[in-house]
């Protein structure tokens, strides 16, 4: 194949697409996304069919299944700015991303081990970020643990080795754990998204809200007594709020998980940790938080 480029010239277009971001080959040829309207990758998701009924694409809110919902310490429930009230539309989800939410929380409830779940989320082609993946992460640890961690999503390490935190911030996370007394044995690790997103970047709510109804799952055949949840996104996902970290962390809630109020915490993200040092005082107010919890 003839090339337009010399070697010097092809070497400035990978350094340019490295400043970018993209650090992952997904095919031998290039693809216009946006000229795939809806086949770009997550659209036009297929879920089971029940009898000829029409999944509830118009979700309707009522009838939607509860999502982990924050209460304050007074038990009292926490509105969840920009998803809508309870009894009330939520706020603007493209609707492929409702679909596929559907969709996943069908299969998702049909399931009824973490093999299963591991299996169903192989198959399940409704969030957009399996198709640049490597490897589906799932989780690393114990299968049932009184603790969970939940991180952001998968990065480069995590993409190859198909689990969570195995890189240099799941390095430092390990050594927070053994700070307190734990190792992987006694925890389970997961994340909001079971998919490395291109380049590192955060996953879209439309991401995190496709793979929802499987973390729900998750948490409730885990059934772990608390939560913690790792770094500002995994935060504002799990407890349902919109403040930043530095707000969120540090305090327990309650979040409402299927029949199980469970008590969660978020903290600081390692990755953070590890280029702030300074702030690693405060990840380890919390960690003392959780070990007295336990
Ligand atoms: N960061 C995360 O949030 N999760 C991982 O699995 C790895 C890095």
């Amino acid at each position: 194949m003839t090339s337009f480029f010399d070697q010097d010239e092809m070497l400035a277009i990978l350094d340019w697409l490295q400043a970018a971001g993209v650090d992952t080959a997904v095919g031998d040829t290039a693809h216009d996304w946006l000229a795939r309207g809806n086949e770009a990758p997550g659209a036009g998701f297929a879920w089971p069919k029940r009898g000829e009924e029409r999944p509830a694409a118009a979700i309707s809110p009522a009838a939607a299944p509860a999502r982990p919902r924050a209460t304050t310490s007074t038990g009292a429930p926490r509105t969840e700015p920009g998803r809508g009230e309870p009894g009330r539309p939520r706020a603007a989800t493209p609707l492929g991303a409702s679909e596929a939410e559907t969709g996943a929380r069908r299969i998702a409830r049909a399931v009824t081990s973490l093999e299963g779940l591991e299996a169903a989320l192989k198959d399940f082609d409704g969030c957009g970020l399996k198709s640049t993946a490597t490897k589906l992460c799932f989780y690393r640890g114990a299968p049932k643990a009184d603790v969970m961690f939940i991180g952001e999503a998968p990065g480069r390490d995590e993409d190859l080795a198909g689990k969570p935190f195995v890189g240099r911030a799941g390095q430092l996370l390990d050594k927070m754990l053994a700070a307190i007394g734990l190792s992987e044995a006694d925890v389970h690790i997961t994340n909001i998204v079971y998919w490395r997103p291109p380049g590192n970047r955060t996953p879209t709510p439309q991401e995190a809200l496709s793979c929802r109804p499987f973390l729900e799952r998750q948490i409730e055949l885990v059934a772990p007594k608390m939560l913690v949840a790792v770094g500002g996104s995994a935060a504002k996902e799990v407890l349902g709020a919109t403040e930043g970290i530095m707000r969120l962390r540090g305090k327990w809630r309650e979040v409402q998980v299927g029949e199980q109020k469970i008590p969660a915490i978020a903290t600081l993200h390692p990755a953070y940790l590890l280029r702030t040092p300074a702030a690693k005082q405060l990840a380890w107010m919390d960690l003392l938080q959780i070990k007295s919890k336990l």
